[in-house]
């Protein structure tokens, strides 16, 4: 048996981890057994427990509790915690998604200890190291066993930075192993779609008109913390929604939320508040953010999984950054990046919707890639008994 660790935290960790507890539940559970560490990074219900109840994720084993606070104090809080738990249940390897602080947290606390390091969604590059994420996914990477990556570009990324594509067992730290493995978002995407049909009431609770709204998502730190990217942000949902009499949904990050008291213009928040467009609304599931994604006309996101759940469910999508990691998006035409410019963002909702003929095609996987990455897991971490 192998015993692995999963450290989750932020919300779109605990959907990816999803899809690999479903596989080792479903087909591993007499290889793995899985020791799930919630780190505590978000807290809210609407952040956290809502997706447990939702995709029938194992109950975390433990919880850090470590909340919100500074890049520094989050993460050495999560480092000391995780390392902790690593010493108490001697796992063969962590399992770390993304590029959060969490996933630093235990890139590091792992590590140190000689715990072999599995990264699902490395090679990830926004080459843009103002992100806070764009270093917690190079640091994680470059201490990683078996690197997982969902994309093509981010294969070749590991190769460019010094990974041996032809390496071979055993594999470690030194002697890393690269994948191009599909994306576990994608594997949710197929296996929960049939299931979001039955949480469509989020649309109609919202007075929304199936295929004639436009669903947002804005939380990444340089949009909410600078005012200027906001309120262009803001101005140009406003006057999209204006001029096309369309609905706007923005389910909003409690971060954003608690921000746009301090750096939205009054007048842009008094107009927004009056409109009969404009819907800010509570974080929602991921079944009902399913089921607005299938049911809007188009996407206007600064996240990255929401960007490529657009895609899946084959919707135009205007990226409110200044890159991507997932540059498929951009290349095959689904996807327009704008950054935060209101008329680049205006421009590109005009050009999208108005264009016919859209092509999605398969870029992510087979939808069973969290059952490759077991079969990867099994055939390379020593287990206990060997
Ligand atoms: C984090 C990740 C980001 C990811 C996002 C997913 C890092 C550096 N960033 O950003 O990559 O895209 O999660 O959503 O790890 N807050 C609450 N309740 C919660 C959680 C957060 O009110 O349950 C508020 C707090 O004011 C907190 C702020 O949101 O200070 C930011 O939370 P934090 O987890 O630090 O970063 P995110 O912006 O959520
Ligand atoms: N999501 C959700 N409810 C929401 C907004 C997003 O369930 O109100 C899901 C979304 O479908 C995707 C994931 O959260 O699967 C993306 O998380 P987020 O945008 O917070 O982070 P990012 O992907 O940018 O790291």
């Amino acid at each position: 048996m192998i015993k692995i660790v999963t450290i989750i935290g932020a919300r779109p960790q605990i959907i990816k981890a999803a899809a690999l507890s479903r596989a080792i539940k479903n087909r591993f559970s007499n290889s793995i057994s899985e020791i799930i560490v919630h780190t505590g990074q978000h807290y809210d219900e609407n952040m956290s427990q809502v997706f447990f109840d939702e995709l029938g994720i194992p109950a975390p084993n433990y919880n850090l509790n470590t909340g919100s606070g500074t890049h520094g104090k989050q993460t050495a809080s999560m480092i000391s915690g995780i390392e902790e738990i690593l010493l108490q249940e001697i796992p063969q390897a962590i399992v770390l998604y993304g590029d959060t602080n969490s996933t630093l947290a235990g890139a590091i606390a792992a590590s140190k200890i000689h715990v072999p390091v599995i990264h699902i969604e490395a090679g990830l590059r926004s080459f843009n190291k103002s992100m806070p994420e764009e270093i917690n996914r190079i640091m994680c990477d470059h201490v990683s066993t078996l690197l997982f990556s969902p994309t093509k570009t981010g294969f070749q990324n590991l190769v460019n930075e010094g990974f041996n594509p032809k390496s071979s067992k055993p594999y470690g730290a030194d002697n890393p192993k690269i994948y191009h493995s599909g994306d576990v978002m994608y594997d949710n995407s197929l296996h929960f779609s049939d299931l979001a049909e039955k949480k469509t009431a989020v649309i109609s609770k919202n007075k929304l008109e199936k295929g004639r709204f436009i669903l947002a998502t804005i939380h990444r730190n340089n949009n909410t913390d600078e005012p200027i990217r906001l309120n262009a942000l803001f101005s140009a949902l406003y006057k999209i929604s204006e001029q096309h009499q369309l609905d706007v949904l923005l389910p909003l990050h409690p971060r954003t939320a608690k921000l746009l008291e301090y750096n939205l213009d009054q007048e842009l928040h008094q107009k927004i508040k009056g409109s009969k467009h404009f819907k800010i609304i509570q974080p929602v599931s991921f079944l009902e953010m399913i089921a607005l994604e299938k049911n809007c006309k188009i996407v206007m996101t600064d996240s990255g999984g929401v960007q490529k759940e657009a895609f899946y469910f084959e919707k135009p999508c205007v990226i409110l950054r200044p890159e991507t990691e997932w540059v498929e998006l951009v290349e095959c035409g689904a996807a327009i990046i704008t950054d935060a410019n209101e008329q680049k963002i205006i421009d590109a909702f005009s050009a999208l919707t108005s264009k016919s003929g859209m092509k999605f095609p398969k870029l992510y996987g087979d939808g069973k890639a969290a059952e490759f990455i077991c079969g990867e897991i099994i055939e390379n971490i020593h287990s206990n008994t060997n």
